[in-house]
């Protein structure tokens, strides 16, 4: 396991010199979304980004202009060997992650791996077992489990809100941002398949996926339905060819459903009073249904940037031995959903069992 540097004592603390255990962390891949894990560790008090690492040229310019004072190199090598780093930031295209993320455990780095976890379950088993055998952390970025409206669901699911789960239902579509190594599932269902299984806190028994290629090759829309135990059902629509961005998420239980906007900056999240009262069961032909229309309320949703409550919470999980709530495993548990819309996408929409 890797050793901490300590950061210089704090001497303006009133409550006297203290020394923290920092972290020190490679980054590998400064695309798109590499420069926003690195600012959100730069901020941290126990985290620093010691190495940068790219295969492009011009990310490379971009990464020694934006860090000066950091080393940046093509070789991601250079990081997994070096001493002075204790966790290495994945951060590149999904068919990469295993091997960089092999590599890194190899030598005794913990690691931050970007979503999806691996490109198959086999691959994530691997680097379960070698983190595992060399007592290392992985966290799975599944950034939204951190977003304040994911865990006002996960409280408001907890305290009984919403009673017991009928279904999840979500939008995820936008024009673009075209990945070119995955289709639109792999891209984006990531997303609402680890909120799901952080949700409801049980795996899928079977899933339904179709969906079409239009531009690359990939599929670009595809709707899947996930079969839960006790008859929770959930479907999501991934499309990377709408016209406008919808990210919005209903769930329903048996007292109250809530709806989950994204795109607005206020009142994310809102619950609704209503539902279905079955009232009598006297026969067949006597059914009752009643519409139960009550009050719709807000809950206060604090503004935080979701990477940043994550990324403490890695460098949290590492000083202090934790297992993350997003680990291997998690990441481990998407990758078989991800696989079992595969196959059955490939075969047109078949049944597939998990
Ligand atoms: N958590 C989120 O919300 C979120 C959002 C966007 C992207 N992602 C994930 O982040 C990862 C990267 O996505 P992106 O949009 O930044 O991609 P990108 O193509 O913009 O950037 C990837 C970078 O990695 C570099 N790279 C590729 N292979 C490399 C290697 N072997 N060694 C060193 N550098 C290498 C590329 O040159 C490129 O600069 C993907 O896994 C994606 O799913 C997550």
């Amino acid at each position: 396991m890797a050793t901490f540097l300590t950061k210089p004592q704090d001497s303006s603390a009133t409550q006297g010199p203290r020394s923290k255990a920092l972290v020190r962390f490679g980054v590998v891949g400064y695309g798109y979304w590499g420069p926003k894990v690195i600012r959100n560790l730069d901020l941290l008090e126990e985290a620093k980004v010691v190495a940068i690492c790219d295969k492009s040229a011009v990310s490379r310019r971009k990464a020694e202009k934006a860090y000066s004072g950091v080393l940046v190199t093509d070789e991601a090598n250079e990081l997994m060997t070096s001493p002075d780093i204790d966790a290495i930031a994945v951060v590149t295209p999904v068919w990469t992650h295993y091997e960089l993320a092999k590599a890194a455990l190899e030598n005794g780095k913990h690691i931050f791996v970007e979503k999806p976890f691996t490109s198959n379950s086999a691959q994530a088993e691997e680097l379960i077992a070698l983190a595992a055998e060399k007592n290392l952390k992985i966290m799975v970025d599944h950034t939204f489990l951190f977003t304040a409206a994911v865990q006002k669901i996960k409280q408001l699911m907890q305290e009984g809100e919403l009673g017991k789960l009928y279904y999840y239902d979500s939008t995820r579509v936008n024009l673009g941002l075209f990945q070119h190594d995955v289709n639109v599932i792999w891209d984006l269902a990531p997303h609402d398949l680890s909120i799901m299984d952080h949700l409801i806190e049980k795996s899928p028994e079977a899933i339904v996926a179709t969906g079409q290629t239009h531009l690359n090759g990939h599929e670009d829309i595809a709707f899947i339905t996930l079969y839960f135990p006790d008859k929770v059902i959930a479907h999501l629509n991934v499309n990377w060819l709408s016209p406008v961005k919808v990210r919005t998420t209903m769930i329903s239980g048996e007292k109250k459903m809530l709806v989950w906007n994204d795109t607005e900056a206020d009142e994310k999240v809102k619950v609704y009073d209503r539902g279905v009262n079955i009232s009598s069961r006297e026969g067949v032909y006597n059914l009752l249904v009643n519409y139960r229309s009550g009050d719709m309320w807000a809950p206060r949703i604090e503004q935080t940037e979701a990477l940043s409550q994550e990324l403490a919470y890695f460098v949290d999980c590492i000083v202090n031995d934790k297992t993350p709530m997003n680990d291997g495993k998690a990441g481990l548990r998407v990758v078989k959903m991800l696989e079992a819309a595969s196959e059955s996408l490939r075969q047109r929409g078949a049944l597939v069992y998990l």
